[in-house]
């Protein structure tokens, strides 16, 4: 039975400051939680167990303690916000209303200035997907924008919706294939 896992990473010093992008450490909850995914990865004894993170420093220290292969892959950075790179939203709001308003109101397609939108996320992630599709007991830590694209994908979730799909921290998503269909289970790490 084809079963791949996903994880966004630990909290990064971004996350608790709020800002977007960027290339930031974990804070120490995160770090917390690279602990109890390891631990929790290692117990399901997953045999040929892959783990592939974005190249950003926030997935690699989330997974660095789990014993399996790793891959780094660009494809699974996460969305690129141009211009807009390391401010917090209140930044955003005062420094860029007009693209705060246009991406509210079509945040699919809404291109950051010098970045990507969703579509573009979604396009570089082709390749991935098809690997995906092949593979089993694969963990994919990556991150919010990303995961939302990547698990769309496999659940069949409208376009316009992907942009909103709930992704939280600390959080392990497994997605099993059921017949033609991807099922999914949440396990919240107690943080
Ligand atoms: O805030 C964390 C983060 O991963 C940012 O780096 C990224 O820009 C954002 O989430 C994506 O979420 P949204 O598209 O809702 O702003």
């Amino acid at each position: 039975q084809q079963t791949l896992y996903f994880s966004r990473h630990g909290e990064s010093e971004y996350n608790v400051i709020g800002r977007i992008g960027g290339d930031a450490a974990l804070s120490p909850r995160g770090r917390m939680y690279a602990q109890s995914l390891a631990k929790h990865i290692h117990a399901l004894n997953l045999p040929s167990l892959q783990v592939w993170t974005s190249t950003l420093q926030r997935t690699k220290a989330t997974s660095e303690l789990i014993n399996a292969p790793q891959q780094h892959l660009h494809e699974l950075d996460e969305i690129w916000s141009g211009e807009c790179e390391s401010l917090s939203y209140e930044e955003l709001q005062d420094r860029f209303p007009k693209e705060l308003a246009l991406r509210d109101r079509e945040k699919l397609k809404y291109r950051y200035p010098q970045g990507e939108s969703y579509v573009d996320v979604m396009q570089r992630l082709v390749p991935i997907l098809m690997q995906l599709e092949c593979e089993t007991n694969v963990l994919t830590v990556s991150h919010q924008a990303v995961l939302r694209c990547i698990l769309g994908y496999f659940l069949e979730t409208l376009p316009e919706e992907i942009p909103y799909v709930h992704v939280p921290l600390h959080t392990i998503i497994k997605i099993t294939l059921q017949g033609y269909n991807y099922n999914m289970e949440t396990i919240k790490m107690p943080i």
